[in-house]
């Protein structure tokens, strides 16, 4: 098979993370942070050393500051949750996520908060001026995403964490499809909070996700419950990352998140550079093929490795049904759990095919989808 749904998740995963999850289940199966035999101690010691890993791969000062989490959505919920108080007033765009969309307009629906949505402009992009001009005094949060799990486009996060911060508010990234695929570097951006999947381009396995939550930032935690220490305590103790991490960790998950973040840290810029390529050459294939209308901007500058595209008014679905039956090739075709984005390029019921490639796409892949799709589009066409 050929495999190019790596915006849904990663697959394959490398060995090292299927065997660090096997390891982990055979031999170091204790609940970590909670007992004091040894078993304990030594599954609390990988959680700490997947923490520590993170930290450094994304040049966090502080590993406590990493709080382990089920997968994006809920660190989103996370951050979205801890920081918003009644009557505060949050800022996004088109290009969000339902994972961020929908708590957003719940709280709206409550009337727990006001919500701004900023739209791109004809090029596609997000005008850092077009946020600044809907800030308010009571503005608490601008959520923004980094890389478009539809289109694979680029946003200009760091300018706005640098506007939200001039006027006083703070800035989630989400970092669904950038953490493993472009450099990410938590100190450079200076983002508040920064959420990503651990399944994703991270490597590691379903069930995990990362918040970054910047030193000093307090957040209300949105779940509470065990968290092995201060159990005394009638209330969720406020050290971190304790405060943030109720109930019992999904210790396998983390062992094998662990295991992708450390191939990535040895082939970190060969992998950025190698899926940038495929993604250019996916691009610029499938431009040449008549009747293809391609969503993704051109030039490796402005977006990541996702490619999203149509075949003329054809059903998105029924193109992705064909390259996987006749092609054996998995991409994800409809609507992307971003219905703006959709509305925004006009796709709202067409959806669009969308191929994503990972650390184990090779060029002879992309040359079989280009012809695929070559033939599907002389076939439908
Ligand atoms: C941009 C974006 N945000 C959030 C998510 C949610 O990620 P998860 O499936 O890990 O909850 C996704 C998933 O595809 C995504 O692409």
């Amino acid at each position: 098979m050929i495999y190019l749904d790596y915006a849904a998740t990663s697959f394959p995963k490398p060995d090292a993370v299927v065997r660090a999850v096997a390891n982990t289940m055979r031999y170091c199966g204790a609940n970590p942070g909670r007992s004091g035999h040894r078993l304990s101690i030594a599954a609390g010691s990988l959680v700490m050393q997947a923490r520590e890993a993170l930290a450094q791969y994304l040049n966090a000062p502080d590993p406590f500051q990493i709080i382990f989490c089920l997968n994006c959505t809920d660190a989103l919920n996370t951050a979205i949750g801890g920081v918003l108080r009644a009557g505060d007033h949050v800022v996004t765009t088109y290009y969000e996520h339902n994972s961020v969309l929908r708590p957003l307009h719940t709280l709206e629906k409550r009337g727990q908060i006001s919500l701004s949505l900023v739209a791109p402009r004809e090029d596609g992009r997000i005008h850092p001026e077009d946020i600044a001009s809907v800030l308010r005094p009571n503005t608490r949060l601008v959520v923004v995403n980094y890389v478009s799990n539809v289109t694979g486009r680029i946003q200009p996060v760091s300018q706005i964490v640098q506007l939200s911060h001039a006027h006083g508010a703070l800035c989630l990234v989400d970092g669904a499809q950038a953490a493993g695929h472009l450099p990410l570097d938590v100190e450079q951006l200076q983002a508040d909070l920064v959420a990503m999947p651990g399944h994703k381009g991270l490597l590691g396995p379903q069930g995990t996700g990362v918040l970054y939550v910047r030193e000093g930032l307090m957040l209300a935690p949105v779940r509470q419950g065990g968290t092995g220490s201060e159990s005394q305590l009638m209330l969720q103790p406020d050290d971190m990352p304790d405060r943030l991490e109720s109930g019992t960790l999904n210790l396998p998950g983390i062992a094998g998140l662990l295991a992708g973040v450390r191939f990535l840290q040895a082939h970190a810029d060969e992998l950025h550079a190698q899926q940038a390529f495929h993604a250019d050459l996916l691009a610029s294939g499938l431009r040449d093929i008549p009747g293809i209308h391609v969503y993704t901007p051109e030039g490796l500058a402005g977006r990541a490795g996702v490619v999203a595209f149509n075949l003329g008014q054809v059903d998105s679905g029924e193109v992705a049904d064909l390259l996987d039956r006749d092609y054996n090739i998995a991409c994800r075709a409809g609507m992307h759990c971003a219905p703006l984005v959709h509305r925004f390029l006009g796709t709202e019921n067409q959806g669009a095919i969308r191929l994503s490639v990972g650390w184990a796409t090779t060029r002879q892949e992309i040359e079989q989808c280009l012809l695929a799709v070559g033939r599907i589009a002389g076939q439908l066409g």
